[in-house]
């Protein structure tokens, strides 16, 4: 798929891999919508991605939107606002993720709110945001929706019962609209683990020179969304 001149919201892209991917994707070109909760960081990654932009000279955009991606209030208004600043979005990445209260309780332990909040922001924000994007791409037969997953949505860990349970069923949310939306693209994709702020606050003893960068992986999902058309729609793909 062609990333220069594209519309595209990507979610979490104030820090981690959301952040890389933004810029990345800028830098081909791309005119992109970039969405997190906190202003104050958002403006800065917007800036670092629209120095990049200018740099690049390909002619890519950075926008920031500040919204929580799990209210439900949000996500009108975030796609509306999305498309007057780029007009039609043809490629929307979900990267924005919880892990719900830290340290991570054991499923018996966790808060039935605290079980809801991290559906809310994991799978059913992406869902309702996929919803009110996807119209356009299904008219005009053409799209791509990215929904960054996990190893724990297919392995489980003592305490990440409500995370990877949101991931497993977020790579079905991916599995079931591509069987309904062919041939508009939907992939789930596990970065693998890499250096960013969630992975110290879910593993804070992990070494991180063993991790991979943000940045390395933003490369590789680039590559994934430019060959797109050869991969099966619906698909899981591991990038460790
Ligand atoms: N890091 C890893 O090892 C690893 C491994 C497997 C999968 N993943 C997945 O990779 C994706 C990116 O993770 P990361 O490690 O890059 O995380 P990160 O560094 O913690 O960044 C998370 C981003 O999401 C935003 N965000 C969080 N909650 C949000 C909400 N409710 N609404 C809107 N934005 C929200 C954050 O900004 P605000 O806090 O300002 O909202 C931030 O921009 C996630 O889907 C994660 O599950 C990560």
């Amino acid at each position: 798929m062609e990333i220069r001149n594209k519309g595209v919201l990507v979610t979490g892209a104030s820090r981690g891999l959301g952040l890389e991917l933004a810029r990345a994707l800028v830098r081909e070109g791309a005119r992109v919508v970039m969405v997190a909760r906190n202003a104050r960081d958002l403006d800065d990654a917007v800036r670092v991605v629209k120095d990049d932009a200018a740099s690049s000279g390909r002619g890519g955009e950075a926008h920031g939107l500040a919204f929580d991606v799990g209210d439900k209030e949000a996500v009108h208004r975030i796609a509306g606002a999305a498309a007057a600043l780029v007009g039609e979005i043809e490629i929307v990445v979900h990267a924005a993720s919880t892990l719900g209260p830290l340290p991570m309780p054991l499923l018996l332990d966790t808060e039935c709110e605290d079980f809801e909040r991290v559906l809310a922001v994991n799978l059913v924000g992406p869902f309702r945001l996929t919803k009110a994007l996807a119209g356009p791409m299904v008219l005009r037969q053409r799209g791509l929706v990215l929904f960054i997953s996990s190893d724990a949505a297919v392995s489980a860990y003592a305490g990440w019962g409500s995370y990877g349970i949101s991931k497993a069923a977020q790579d079905h949310l991916a599995r079931s609209l591509a069987a309904e939306l062919d041939p508009v693209r939907f992939l789930a994709i596990d970065p693998g683990e890499m250096d960013t702020t969630m992975h110290a606050d879910a593993m804070p003893e992990a070494d991180r020179s063993t991790l991979a960068r943000p940045a390395d992986v933003a490369a590789k999902i680039v590559a994934i969304i430019q060959t797109v058309e050869s991969i099966p729609n619906g698909s899981r793909l591991g990038l460790s």
